[in-house]
């Protein structure tokens, strides 16, 4: 296993449709996957994109951190690992709820974004069985937003307002993985994810 290098939009990959895996003997894909957990976890972040790590491939992994805190937060949804291989959104509920997203691919950029509450995801876990998961709240938003990510789309195309906020002790390094392509609200800089 490996960390791998989470790829910013200066790489067109990010913007590419990802193909659907074909193959689940191929231990190339296991070896993706492997990776892709380690980098997430490394990040640290809540969900990654095969994408995020130049592989323009349909598979996407998700983890909400089970600290006290994010138990509270999540309830059940904390502490548990998906693995999906051509995830899909077959079922997404009418009502919408905003939240503030980022993106391992967008340091230091936050936006307001518009998902649906509830969505039923189905796909294969790394072995090729078909799986189905009912999502609510975060848990939802962050299938949403990977699940984008295969399609090539990042969270800036969608939220209604987007702003930067590097970390000051960041500040000094920060590589602008955007550079002025958005219009940014201004804010102070502040951690906080
Ligand atoms: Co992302």
């Amino acid at each position: 296993m490996a960390v791998r290098e989470i790829i910013t939009p200066k790489n067109p990959i990010l913007r590419k449709k990802a193909r659907k895996v074909t193959n689940f003997d191929d231990p190339k894909l296991q070896a993706l996957i492997d990776d892709m957990v380690e980098t997430l976890f490394d990040a640290p972040g809540v969900g990654l994109a095969a994408p995020q790590v130049a592989v323009s491939q349909r598979v996407i992994v998700v983890y909400l951190p089970d600290d006290e805190e994010s138990r509270e937060e999540y309830g059940q949804d904390a502490g548990v690992l998906h693995i999906l291989v051509n995830p899909e959104i077959v079922r997404a509920s009418r009502d919408m709820v905003d939240g503030v997203e980022a993106c391992l691919s967008i340091p230091g950029y936050y936006g307001s974004v518009d998902r649906h509450a509830a969505v039923t995801v189905q796909g294969y876990d790394r072995h090729g069985r078909q799986v189905r998961i009912k999502a609510r709240d975060w848990l939802a938003r962050v299938f949403q937003h990977e699940i984008d990510h295969l399609d090539g789309i990042l969270f800036i195309d969608r939220a209604s307002e987007i702003w930067r906020a590097v970390p000051q002790d960041e500040a000094e390094t920060f590589d602008d993985p955007l550079a002025g392509e958005v219009t940014v609200i201004e804010s102070e800089a502040e951690a906080g994810e």
